[in-house]
Formats: C-alpha cells, structure tokens, sequence
C-alpha cells in the first residue's frame, strides 16, 4: 500500500508531467503549431486554448485549461452558452507561432456558409471526460473546416516533420477528406506531393487498407496513401477504437503512418519507408498551411471528430511518438453523456408540443413524408392523434442519443435530408441511421426538450412555418432565423396521445 506520503509526491510529480510538446522538445523535434479544445499541450501551457461564440448576442469568449497543463474549464463554456446555441470560432495554436486554426475559406470548392466559408463547428458536439474531468472535442460534420493559411514554422518542400492527431475513430465516412497537417497556401489542389496531412475515415476512392476501414491515411495531395503503393496496402488495418491516436511524418524520401487506441497501449507502425513511387512525391512540395476536417482544396465533404494534434519541425523518432501515446493515454480520454434535460427512455411512446407563444397547441406530426406540426388534442381521431405519437428507441447511429418512429408507420423514423425533418423508412444505412439520431438537451427556452441532430450538432428540431428543419442559429438558410430561434427548437414532453 503506499503511504499518504507517497500519494501526495505522485500527486506533485502528475501535476508537474511533460505535455506531448513537452515531449517534442525533449526529443529535438519541437511543436510549432498544438491544437486542442480539449487540454492544455505543454505542462506550463495557461492560455486560451479555443474562442466560442454565441448565438444569442453574437459574443464571443476564450476557454482555458482549469490549471497550466491540465484540462479545459467545460463549465465556463457550459455558463457562457447557457440558453443559447455556441460554436467553436478560433482553436488557438498552443506553441507561440501564431498558427491559430480559423473559419475555412473557399477554394477549390465552396463552403456551404456567407460567401463560400465553411461551417464552425457546434461546441457541444463531442463532449469527453479526461481522467473524469469533462471537455469538448471539435465535431467536424460535412461542410465544416477550419485552416491557417500563411503557417509560421511549418514544414515546406520537402523539409522533415511530424503530426499527431487523438480523434474519434467511430465518426467518420468516405467522402473527401477529414484532414489535419500540411496543406496548399491556396486553398486550391496545386498538385500531387503539395500535401502532408492525416487523412481518417473509410474513403476508397484513393488508397485504403485492410478490411472495409476506417483507416489512418496520409493525403500527400491528388492521393491518400495506405503504404507504398497506390491504392491498397494490406498492412493498413480497419481501426475500431472509440478514441484513435494517428500519427504522421515524413522527410526527405522517407515517411510513416502510425496509429493505437488513444486510451491504452502504444503505438504499431503501419508504415514506414521510402516515399511512393509516383510522380510528384519525391521530393515532395510542401507549402505549409494547416488544415483541419477539410481537403487542401478546401473539399468539405468529410465529418470526424478532432481532440487534439500537433505538427513539429523535425522528423520525431519512433522513441518520442511512444512516449507522447504514453502521455496520451494518460490523459484519460472516456465518453460522457451526450444528451441533458428531461429524460427519454428508450420504448416509451411520446408526443412533443411546440411553446412558441401563439403555436402551442401544434404538436410534432407528420403529413407522408413531411414532419410539420398539427393542432391535436384528446378529442383528435384516433388516426390523427396517431400521426402525432412517435416511440423512442435507442439511437440508431450512437446509442447515446435516440431516434423517433412513427407509431403510425412502424419502420420510419424521423432523419434530416437536407435539413428537412423528413419520415422516412429504414433503408438499413449508416447515412440513415446518423441522420435519424437525435440528442436531447434541457430546452433552450427551459420548456422541456431541444432535439439536436448527432450528426449536425449545430442542428435542431425547429418549427419554421409549420414545418420541421433541421435548423442552426443564424445559418444561411431562411429557417435558420434567429427571430424566436430558442421558443421554435423547444418542445414540452408529454406522453404519446396514441
Ligand atoms: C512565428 O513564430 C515565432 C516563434 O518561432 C514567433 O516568435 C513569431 O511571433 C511568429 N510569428 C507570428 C506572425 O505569429
Ligand atoms: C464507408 O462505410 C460505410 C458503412 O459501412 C458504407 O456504407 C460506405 O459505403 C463506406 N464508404 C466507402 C467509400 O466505402
Ligand atoms: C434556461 O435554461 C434553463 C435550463 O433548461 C431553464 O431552467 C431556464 O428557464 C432557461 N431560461 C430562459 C430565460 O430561457
């Protein structure tokens, strides 16, 4: 057993252990850009890891670890966006070279927000424990990015560097390209080795691994490469962690693909050696710009969840990977409740009342296909109080959150497509599953359940004209209003007329 002594100086010794740049440094390779919403990177890090902004006056705030090296202070966050909506504005670069990861730009390809930019991300999309204490992670849905383009340090040509990235390794999907690292200046594809990024996710379309994926790849640019060769390299496995720990180097005619389960164990290569044979990759052309969750040409597409990473100058040695995976591991990540307020039990049947002033005998309905609300009451037929009746089941994408099935139409469920609420049947798809996933919150207005979507949470049940969206605050779409934004996205619970 140890004695209370030795508790106290291990106490000492946990409080005073190097961050991963900590580490870095140590090992000749120091960070020159360390990003996380999660914990400070450096063990004397005190600074404002991310800015959020909120909806409901447009005011913006930073959030900093509790103590230097330790955890983001959550309930700041928490207190700041009480009541309203909050989304990630800037994710600050820990290491003093200014490579602040802002808003994505357009490029080769448009951002679905004003004037081409991609979305922020929502604030409360990914939230975690560390060693218990809760953080937000950066929950990248399709048409999110964030980027630096004129990066202070980083790596160009074909000068050596490393990256590493802790991300959600069940969030993911195959579209182009959920990225972090190296990048075109442009925002435009300028051509194969303008590249070196961490690529997650299950895309096919360039290289790939063993078993249907999602893999680590690298996006060296016009190519995400598994190994050596084009397309498939066996030696990349399909990785199932919740938490993924990938980690990316390359230098002149040498680079590696490395990854682990970011909550235990240490890291396996999956590849190390020379560059691929293919024109344009050796040397490579690196120009230095940071992304994140976006393509070097701003290709949006992708989703994934991003924790933390860094990028350093210099090739880390294998020696210095393992140590930041041991100091990841000890970090703590877990999951933590994805959903608040009145509670919902998978099973139950329910019906939901709009309490917009002036709308609140409407209930949550549906006309086919369309979800809209309808003025229902006791004295309703059958049939119609039937419409207005839906059963919670456990959610189909995240057992965390929950998915609404029509009583009427046993086998549909309510998914956004396009950000309408639509009832659609089970077509047995994961795109189905995710966009039929909900997550309640404590109402907006304090009056009973706000129904965020999983897979866009910026993204609500909201009433607009007597019909449901999917609805961020403030977005670019007409029912994105923020005119009575937090009376339309809450719903009081009752239970189900039928
Ligand atoms: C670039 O990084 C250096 C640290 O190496 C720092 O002193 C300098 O202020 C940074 N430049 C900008 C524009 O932030
Ligand atoms: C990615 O995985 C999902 C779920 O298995 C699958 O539906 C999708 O087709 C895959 N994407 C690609 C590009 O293989
Ligand atoms: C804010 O939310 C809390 C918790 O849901 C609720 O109790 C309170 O009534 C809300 N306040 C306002 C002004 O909407």
């Amino acid at each position: 057993m140890f004695s209370r002594r030795t508790l106290v100086a291990l106490g000492l010794a946990a409080t005073a252990s190097a961050g991963p740049c900590d580490i870095y440094s140590e090992g000749g390779v120091p960070c020159i850009a360390a990003h996380s919403t999660t914990r400070a990177l450096y063990s004397a890090f005190s600074g404002a890891l991310y800015q959020i902004q909120r909806g409901s006056d447009d005011t913006t705030t930073t959030i900093s670890p509790l103590t230097a090296g330790g955890v983001a202070d959550a309930a700041a966050q928490d207190t700041f966006c009480a009541n309203t909506t909050c989304l990630i504005t800037i994710i600050y670069d820990q290491s003093g070279h200014g490579n602040h990861l802002t808003q994505a730009p357009p490029g080769g390809f448009d951002g679905p927000d004003v004037d081409g930019y991609d979305n922020l991300a929502s604030a409360i999309g990914a939230p975690v424990t560390l060693n218990g204490q809760k953080a937000y992670g950066v929950f990248v849905s399709p048409g999110t990015g964030y980027r630096i383009d004129d990066g202070n340090g980083t790596a160009t040509g074909d000068e050596p560097e490393g990256m590493y990235a802790v991300l959600d390794g069940t969030h993911y999907n195959g579209e182009c390209c959920f990225d972090y690292g190296n990048a075109e200046t442009s925002n435009t594809d300028t051509g194969a080795g303008h590249m070196e990024a961490i690529y997650y996710g299950n895309s096919t379309s360039w290289g790939y691994g063993a078993g249907d994926g999602p893999w680590i790849m690298v996006d060296m640019e016009n190519n995400l490469f598994s190994g050596a060769d084009e397309g498939y390299n066996a030696a990349d496995p399909s990785l199932s962690y919740r938490f993924v720990t990938a980690a990316v180097k390359g230098g002149p005619d040498e680079w590696a693909i490395r990854g682990a389960n970011a909550a235990s164990g240490s890291l396996s290569t999956y590849y190390s050696g020379v560059r691929p044979d293919y024109s344009g990759y050796n040397p490579m052309s690196k120009e230095g710009s940071i992304i994140l969750g976006i393509g070097g040409d701003n290709s949006n597409g992708a989703q994934g969840t991003f924790y933390e990473g860094v990028m350093t100058t210099g090739y880390p040695s294998d020696d210095t990977e393992n140590s930041v995976q041991a100091n990841i591991v000890d970090a703590g990540y877990a999951i933590t409740s994805l959903v608040s307020g009145p509670t919902l039990t998978a099973g139950e049947s329910i019906s939901l009342r709009v309490t917009t002033p002036g709308y609140t005998t409407r209930y949550i309905a549906h006309t086919g296909t369309t979800v809209n609300t309808q003025v229902i009451s006791s004295s309703s037929s059958t049939a119609d109080q039937e419409l207005a009746s839906w059963k919670v089941v456990t959610g189909l994408a995240n057992s965390g959150c929950f998915s609404f099935e029509s009583v009427d139409t046993p086998g549909s469920y309510i998914r956004h497509y396009d950000f309408d609420l639509l009832l659609n049947a089970d077509d047995g798809t994961k795109q189905f599953y995710e966009d039929a996933t909900f997550c309640p919150q404590a109402a907006l207005n304090g009056e009973g359940t706000s129904l965020r979507s999983w897979s866009y949470p910026t993204r609500y049940f909201r009433h607009y004209d007597d019909v449901l969206y999917a609805a961020s605050n403030g977005g670019v779409q007409t029912f994105d209003s923020k005119t009575s934004f937090n009376d339309d996205v809450s719903f009081e619970i009752y239970t189900a007329f039928a």
